[in-house]
């Protein structure tokens, strides 16, 4: 399952080929997007497909230990310090719940099933959407948690500057977005020297508009492969992989 800012979506995963068993099924995310308000939304998808198996769930903010959400940086900020593998766990009758970062989720799908499948070295997944999600791999080992949206950019929390939502408020041109993109890349190529970095979120789809516009840059761009799906992908990779 992915919770994100508009839809809680969901989808059995065929873990063999990385893509959704069966259609995936999405409802509304409630405003305010409290923990009980959400786990309703969880309740209601994993009730859709009666699925009684282990629950991946991706969330947008820094998860420890498959439970413990620490920020909430876009989402309500009650959410922090929340057990919610227990709150979704209890939800769903007790069934097995892991929890993991949104960006973490989409960077281990996409490093199996996806434009990182194979690479080696540093490789470095970004997530342009609402904020800016962050995975960091290096020899396929994802570093959890690395918040890379959050750096500072020209004096701004990065991903004031340079979200895909970023270029909606400030109403910027691609051209014009993709030069705050570009700034924001050699900053984390400047602290990482990444081999590749993956551009992933809506965007990804869009890539032919403002990747030409990236020079600069000594690592390959290229865009995220699963669109959509990675999220909710890796987070059922993430639950396989916590079964006792
Ligand atoms: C959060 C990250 C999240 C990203 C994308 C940021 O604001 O701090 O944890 O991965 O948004 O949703």
């Amino acid at each position: 399952m992915d919770i994100g800012g508009s839809g809680i979506k969901g989808a059995p995963v065929d873990l063999d080929r990385g893509d959704l068993a069966q259609e995936r099924c999405k409802v509304l995310t409630p405003h305010p997007a409290t923990p009980d308000g959400v786990a309703d939304g969880v309740k209601q998808v994993i009730d859709h497909f009666g699925w009684t198996g282990p629950v991946g769930l991706t969330f947008p903010g820094v998860v420890t230990g498959g439970a413990m959400v620490r920020t909430a940086a876009n989402v309500d900020k009650s959410w922090i310090d929340t057990d919610a593998r227990a709150l979704f766990g209890g939800r769903l009758g007790g069934l097995p719940v892991t929890v993991v970062n949104d960006a973490d989720a989409a960077g281990v799908a996409e490093m199996q099933f996806g434009a990182g499948r194979d690479r080696k070295g540093t490789v470095i997944l970004l997530t342009f959407g609402t904020g800016i999600g962050s995975a960091v791999f290096v020899d396929g080992v994802l570093v959890p948690n690395t918040e890379l949206g959050h750096l500072e950019l020209g004096g701004h929390d990065a991903e004031k500057k340079a979200s895909s939502k970023a270029k909606e408020d400030h109403g910027l041109s691609w051209e014009q977005w993709a030069r705050r993109v570009q700034k924001y890349l050699a900053h984390v190529e400047m602290l990482f020297s990444p081999e590749l970095f993956i551009i992933g979120g809506g965007v990804s789809r869009k890539a032919d508009k403002f990747l030409p516009h990236i020079t600069g840059v000594k690592a390959e761009i290229v865009p995220a492969q699963l669109q959509n799906n990675a999220g909710i992908v890796g987070a059922a990779m993430r639950a396989a992989q916590q079964r006792p």
